[in-house]
């Protein structure tokens, strides 16, 4: 008995307690655990590049010319032109006039919320928010304000109460565990009617929507420049790691001098940054990979509608089945092991209480006939 057990015990009990599965091989359509094959349908890996040879090549290459650690953060000695072709390739993707690197994207929403506004100011938070957007609200001694999920008239309602000092307004584009997709152009009118500041997560919409993979404010066709922050990952559809902030150069000189994030860390590996880049050039040069993975999106969301599954308001390929029932949940993701599918269970506090759920993404290399089984095994 450590004095950590009764909380672990606690845990077990309502089935709340978590226990990585350790993957042996590359992340793709399959994965291997132990000597079994299975398909996998929880992996952000949306395009499949995370093994791709471009990305490994450039990777390798990366290693070759400027080794595999950078020795010290960005603003010591840590800054290479790998970092600086990265922050570059992100900027002509999102049409911005900069772009800053952070480690991941957790660090990314850590560092800038607080660099952003402070003591006087005030966050409007959706209330579906990834945790590091939470996380880095936390973190910001500005007044946080949770409003209803996607409701732009409850924003405006709270804004137009708002007396003094910055307001900031954050959302998800693509909201991670429900894939329902944040109303970019009504919070947008409403921040600019307000004078507030707009702010968004692409983590999930980065490669995965819009023409050309810029992400949500593409998809709904907002002018490149006009939504001042946008956040994102390249741990995700980009196949590497990495977090990033696009904007104008005052916003990343800014984030530069103040995101903690940023500034007390070591600058990220070369190998990675150098994946990233290449994973952006196959975002847009490979636009069948988008269209494979929303016909595989397509497909896994009339099978299980058919079934009469609950799979909430999801608007892309994350898809949740809700289950409810953290204990049901985790039963559900063991019988689709036992049919060799790998799609865990996602609990409270990652979900809200009572909303349990296995959280399905397909992958654009993913078959019909992958995705049949996936529905066979559900059904
Ligand atoms: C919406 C959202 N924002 C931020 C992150 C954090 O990104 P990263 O994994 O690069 O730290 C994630 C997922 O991990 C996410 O789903």
């Amino acid at each position: 008995m450590s004095e950590w057990s009764e909380i672990l015990d606690y845990l077990e009990r309502s089935g709340l307690r978590r226990r990585p599965v350790t993957i042996d091989g590359p992340q793709g359509p399959r994965v291997h655990i132990g000597d079994r094959e299975f398909l996998c349908f929880c992996s952000n890996n949306y395009l499949d590049l995370a093994n791709h040879p471009d990305l490994i090549d450039a990777a390798t290459d990366a290693a070759r010319r400027y080794g595999t650690g950078t020795g010290a953060s960005r603003l010591v000695s840590g800054s290479m032109t790998v970092h600086h072709k990265l922050e570059e390739a992100v900027a002509r993707l999102k049409r911005t006039d900069a772009a800053l690197l952070f480690p991941t994207g957790y660090m990314a929403n850590l560092g800038t919320i607080p660099a952003l506004v402070g003591r006087g100011d005030t966050i409007f938070c959706d209330r579906l928010n990834h945790a590091s957007v939470f996380d880095g609200c936390r973190l910001a001694s500005a007044t946080l304000r949770v409003y209803p999920h996607r409701d732009a008239d409850a924003l405006d309602h709270l804004l137009r109460r708002e007396r003094g000092g910055r307001t900031l307004v954050v959302t998800d584009s693509v909201f991670s565990m429900d894939g329902d997709l944040a109303p970019l152009p009504d919070l947008l009118e409403v921040c600019e009617r307000h004078g507030a500041t707009l702010m968004i997560d692409e983590a999930h919409a980065t490669g995965v929507m819009g023409a050309t993979g810029r992400g949500a404010a593409e998809h709904f066709g907002i002018e490149p420049g006009r939504i001042p922050v946008l956040m994102g990952t390249l741990s995700k559809a980009v196949g590497s790691i990495g977090g990033y902030v696009a904007g104008s150069t005052d916003l990343i000189d800014l984030l530069l001098n103040r995101a903690r994030s940023f500034i007390y860390t070591t600058a990220p590996p070369p190998p990675a940054c150098a994946a990233a880049a290449a994973g952006l050039r196959l975002i847009q040069a490979e636009p069948q990979r988008r269209t494979a993975l929303w016909e595989r999106t397509r497909q896994l969301h009339d099978g299980l509608r058919r079934l009469g599954l609950d799979i909430g308001p999801s608007q892309t390929p994350i898809t949740p089945v809700i289950v409810g029932d953290a204990r049901a949940a985790l039963a559900l993701a063991q019988k689709l092991l036992e049919r060799g599918i790998l799609a865990p269970a996602i609990r409270p506090p990652t979900v809200p209480e009572g909303s349990a759920r296995i959280r399905i993404t397909p992958m654009a290399t993913h078959t019909t006939d992958d995705v049949a089984a996936l529905l066979d095994a559900i059904a």
